[in-house]
């Protein structure tokens, strides 16, 4: 286990903390059945201010407890039976776009919680987060809340790089490693269709049960193996046809939509490589820009109605913030 991150120190109410959202490179969908992902934190955050409360509720509704999965899953797992809390979250992250949004705000709010319960160190708040995660969409992998734990460029079940944590569930455990920033800068762009993630990981999840089911399986493996070792020698062809093909075997399983086709057509001739990112259909596309072409890359997005981010990979992952 990693030694490189500090954990969560213990503090009394009131505390304020703060994590990334995400932008998955490789492997979604193909991770929660134990095949490998790259992931890293990006420069937008959840951040959540927790005090004592009269009532527990979430940005001043008294309901948010029953009617929000995320809240209700984080204060069962990290705050059963203790005071009522007020909690304000504001978020830079859209809202169900891929880009971690759920993640952020259940690993902020955690570290928050387990730093009034006596603190946690990082393998344990990675845990405890996919749980909460897990507990509120009954699926899943632990890929989005580790990276969210850990910050920085991520890989899960694959990869050279140091060991940080495992993560269990019932059925699977995934070995979650560091891998180093090639320093490059990314876009994303939301194609302003939000999504179910629990929805399209059930529906993927039947296709690769279905007959040819193991043999995509086995490419998305393959595809995701192969581009976190060309992340990790900063090998930027090998990672753009490896964007390009990650796409079509996510088109095959039916995660993409018309408006993230048209998002990676537009963004060809400024973009090496472009894929849907998260979930899909709908959500978001990643692109790796063409050297000097960042800024072509985002108008050309945007006029395809996209919303695009320049988006920079944050070392940082889910951490107190002093107030
Ligand atoms: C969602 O951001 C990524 C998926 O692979 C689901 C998961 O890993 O939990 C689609």
């Amino acid at each position: 286990m990693s030694d490189e991150l500090p954990g969560i120190p213990a503090r009394a109410l009131p505390i304020s903390a703060r994590a990334p959202g995400k932008c998955i490179v490789f492997g979604e969908h193909a991770v929660v059945h134990g095949a490998p992902e790259l992931v890293f934190a990006i420069d937008l955050t959840t951040q959540v201010f927790v005090s004592a409360g009269e009532a527990t509720r979430l940005n001043a509704d008294s309901e948010a407890p029953r009617r929000n999965a995320y809240f209700r899953s984080t204060l069962d797992l990290a705050w059963s039976g203790k005071p009522p809390l007020e909690v304000r979250a504001i978020s830079r992250i859209p809202k169900s776009a891929g880009l971690g949004s759920s993640a952020a705000f259940v690993a902020g709010l955690a570290a928050a919680l387990s730093s009034a319960s006596g603190g946690i160190d990082r393998p344990a708040l990675a845990q405890r987060s996919f749980e909460i995660e897990r507990g509120a969409q009954g699926v899943g992998s632990p890929g989005d809340t580790s990276t969210a734990v850990a910050g920085g460029f991520v890989a899960v079940n694959g990869g050279p790089g140091e060991p940080l944590w495992s993560v269990r569930s019932p059925d699977h455990r995934w070995e979650i490693r560091r891998v180093t920033d090639p320093g490059w800068v990314w876009v994303v762009a939301y194609t302003g269709i939000p999504r179910s993630t629990a929805d399209a990981v059930r529906a993927v999840g039947a296709r690769l049960a279905a007959p040819g089911g193991p043999e995509l399986l086995e490419e998305f493996r393959r595809v995701a193996k192969d581009g976190i070792d060309a992340v990790g020698r900063g090998d930027r062809s090998t990672v753009a046809e490896l964007l390009r093909r990650n796409q079509e075997l996510l088109r095959e399983v039916g995660v993409s939509h018309p408006r993230l086709e048209a998002l990676i057509e537009a963004a060809r001739p400024a973009a090496e490589g472009t894929k849907l990112t998260g979930a899909g259909a709908g959500g978001s596309v990643v692109a790796l820009p063409m050297p000097g072409k960042e800024t072509e890359l985002v108008r050309r997005l945007a006029r395809a109605g996209g919303l695009p981010f320049v988006v920079r990979p944050v070392p940082t992952g889910a951490s107190l913030v002093e107030t």
